[in-house]
């Protein structure tokens, strides 16, 4: 179980660098977000959707939208990638990601927006969900992709993530790495903090 103060997702954004050194902020998704989240998706090409989702749709359906907004919500979590665009904060890559407490696995799934490939932010967001994922107990993160997906095959392999077939499905691959920051040493401060707080939290073995 992981101890987020739900209550106060603000404490957990993140600022992350483009290649070129441009920051974004890494944080949870909010309701205030809707709007703009559907219209992310809207916006990506047909192609970065579908292989995205696995599968042709124009927007989230409604389900969907909603489960992208409750964070913590069976330990399932959404972050967006925000920049400053004309003065207006823009949504430019999302991650979802979920805790499998029962071993001590996260799960994920990514997209940038097409105006924004190619510059190192998927990069950057994998590193930060590697704190994310270590603040959180798990021991593997791993995600999905289409084996026709070079680009996030690429992506995962300069990660450091390793390759194993998909258990039930042969058009995807799946791909894992194996977690082993120890809470002192993650180096994303808020995650760090979290850690040490959930460490402190937990009963000690001889209690
Ligand atoms: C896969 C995806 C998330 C990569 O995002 P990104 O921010 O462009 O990735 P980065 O800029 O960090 O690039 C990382 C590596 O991916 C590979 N890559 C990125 N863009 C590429 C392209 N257009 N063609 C081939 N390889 C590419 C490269 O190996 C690159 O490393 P390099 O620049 O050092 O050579 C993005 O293409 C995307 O959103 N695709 C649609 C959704 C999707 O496929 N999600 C994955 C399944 S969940």
């Amino acid at each position: 179980m992981s101890t987020l103060r739900l209550e106060d997702l603000k404490q957990y954004s993140d600022v992350l660098r483009t290649r070129q050194g441009e920051p974004l902020t890494v944080r949870f998704v909010e309701s205030r977000d809707t709007e703009e989240l559907q219209h992310y998706f809207r916006s990506l090409s047909t192609r970065s959707r579908y292989n995205r989702f696995f599968g042709a749709i124009s927007e989230l359906p409604k389900g969907l939208l909603n489960d992208f907004l409750e964070i913590g919500e069976r330990e399932r979590f959404t972050v967006v990638a925000t920049k400053m665009v004309d003065g207006f904060e823009t949504i430019v890559a999302e991650m979802r990601y979920a805790l499998h407490a029962e071993t001590a696995t996260v799960e994920f799934g990514l997209s940038v927006d097409d105006r924004w490939q190619g510059q190192g932010i998927a990069t950057a967001l994998l590193k930060n969900l590697e704190c994310r994922a270590a603040a959180l107990g798990a021991e593997h993160l791993f995600g999905d992709t289409l084996r026709s997906n070079e680009t996030m095959i690429l992506l995962a392999r300069k990660s450091g993530f390793a390759f194993v077939n998909h258990p039930d499905d042969w058009k995807l691959v799946r791909f894992d790495k194996e977690i082993t920051i120890a809470p002192k040493d993650i180096p994303c401060a808020s995650w760090r903090l979290a850690a040490l707080s959930r460490q402190a939290d937990r009963p000690s073995a001889s209690a």
